[in-house]
């Protein structure tokens, strides 16, 4: 909440009804006695037209009556110039008071309305203001903030006392900052703040303005902005390329067999030849391996509706892999809850989708562990899906390399052609679901499939006669 300003205490002191009141009161007086003195010039004149000799004595009072007229009249004069003054004054102030009152209240009513988060703190650390969204943003109320030290509310370390460490003690400040906040939830936000010198009424540096905003979920949409942007050049490149490449790739990996079996056969080859060719056969075998996931992609709405029973798909693709998940001393084990509903797409791209997320959760294990495939049904927002998720106990990925891991070519793996996840990505779209990998570096690493199910079973009927 805002701290009201503290108004110029002298104008607020002065008491302008009591004065106006008292200068009243004195007019009032002052008109009774005038009323008293016209009276007696009233009698004075009466002697004279009624014929009557007036009393000589009454002239002094006649004259001492006039000039008690004019001092009266001055007096008179005075008093209402004063008051009318006075009145003018008071109007002013109050239309003043009025202006700044309704200039504080919009200003109160912007701050609590931006989107915004302004947190101000004076030159001792101390935050004097805090709108609501800054206690949103940050995640803590304004009892916790306001009148404490910046210190006392952020500890030691945390990104947002660095920044506004700075922006105090040294002038150091910053804009569009995007801070990695850890809220009292533990939730890891993203944070973007801009800090500036807080000036006062006397032009001089009166402490700092933060400005704050909570941008996790729109870096989140630009990062799947970047990844369909990319995904649709890929899509397009593959479409054009890939099939023309295909055939020369095709000789060549012919001709190369034959060539080494040539030589091999003549026992003319020398050491160092036959590793020219080992190379020559890897780099065609990768490339054709390019090529193959550059035509996946290619394939125009490449999910054929169908109802797939998921379970099944899975136990089959476990004992398919079951062999080299032996030989790489991994554990491979599966959790289905039953019964599970089918899902409408295509059976050969959900297999490719989890060969995919087992192979990379292989290669992340490279001295053995634990890999689980578990799906199980769920019910949000009314409707049913279909959940499956793969998890290691690998290497994990660090936060900086999970924003790319959906991005094509993206790879780690000195073999890898980065594409694996990018289909997977673009094969759970077309079916109208989700992927998503979460991750703790040296712990490991789980991927989501979400599928909505479109065709709900048939629920038992009771009849009853
Ligand atoms: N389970 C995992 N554990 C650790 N890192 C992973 C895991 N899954 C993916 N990654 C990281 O994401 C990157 C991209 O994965 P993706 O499957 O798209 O490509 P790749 O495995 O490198 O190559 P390929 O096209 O052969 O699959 C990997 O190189 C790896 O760094
Ligand atoms: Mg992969």
């Amino acid at each position: 909440m805002f701290r009201p300003i503290p108004e110029a205490t002298l104008f607020r002191r002065i008491p302008y009804r009591l004065i106006a009141s008292v200068l009243l009161i004195l007019a009032l007086v002052v008109s009774v006695i005038l009323l008293f003195s016209l009276e007696q010039e009233k009698l004075l004149l009466q002697g004279f037209t009624q014929d009557k000799t007036v009393p000589t004595e009454l002239f002094p009072a006649l004259w001492q009556s006039r000039s008690d007229l004019i001092v009266v009249t001055l007096l008179v004069f005075l008093v209402s110039a004063i008051g009318i003054a006075a009145v003018i004054i008071f109007l002013h102030y109050d239309s003043t008071r009025s202006t700044l009152e309704e200039v504080k209240g919009l200003a109160r009513n912007i701050l609590q309305s931006i989107p915004t988060g302004v947190l101000t703190l004076n030159r001792s650390g101390v935050i004097t203001a805090v709108n609501p969204t800054a206690e949103a943003v940050l995640k803590r109320p304004s009892a916790e903030l306001l009148g404490h030290s910046y210190e006392t509310v952020f500890s030691e370390g945390e990104t947002i006392r660095n920044v506004l460490d700075g922006a105090l003690r040294f002038q150091r400040h910053v804009t569009q900052q995007d801070l990695l906040y850890e809220r009292q939830d533990r939730t890891p936000h993203t944070i973007r703040v801009s800090t500036a010198e807080l000036t006062g009424d006397d032009a001089e540096p009166a402490g700092v303005i933060l400005q704050a905003q909570d941008v996790t979920d729109w870096l989140a949409l630009e990062q799947r902005v970047r990844i369909a942007d990319k995904l649709a050049a890929l899509h397009t490149l593959s479409a054009g390329v890939a099939h023309e490449l295909r055939n020369p790739l095709s000789a060549m990996d012919l001709n190369l067999h034959l060539l080494e079996e040539e030589l091999r056969e003549c026992a003319s080859l020398p050491e160092q030849g036959a590793r020219y060719l080992h190379v020559l056969n890897a780099e065609c075998h990768r490339l054709s391996i390019i090529l193959d996931n550059f035509m996946k992609f290619a394939r125009p709405g490449s999910v054929g509706l169908h109802e797939v029973n998921v379970s099944a798909l899975i136990e089959h693709i476990k004992a398919l892999m079951q062999f080299e998940a032996e030989e790489r001393k991994i554990r491979l084990e599966q959790t289905v809850g039953e019964p599970l509903p089918s899902v409408l797409g295509d059976e050969t791209a959900i297999s490719q989708v989890l060969v995919n997320l087992i192979v990379n959760a292989f290669h992340a294990m490279p001295n053995g562990g634990l890999c689980r495939v578990a799906a199980e049904a769920r019910h949000t927002h009314g409707i049913r899906w279909l959940v499956v998720s793969v998890t290691d106990t690998g290497i994990g990925i660090k936060k900086e390399e999970l924003a790319r891991v959906f991005e094509p070519f993206y790879t780690t793996k000195s073999s890898g052609t980065g594409l694996g996840l990018a289909i997977a990505y673009r094969i759970m779209e077309d079916h109208g679901g989700t992927i998503q990998v979460s991750s703790m570096p040296g712990i490991g690493t789980t991927a989501v499939l979400t599928f909505p199910v479109a065709v709900e079973e048939a629920q038992p009927v009771t009849v009853t006669s």
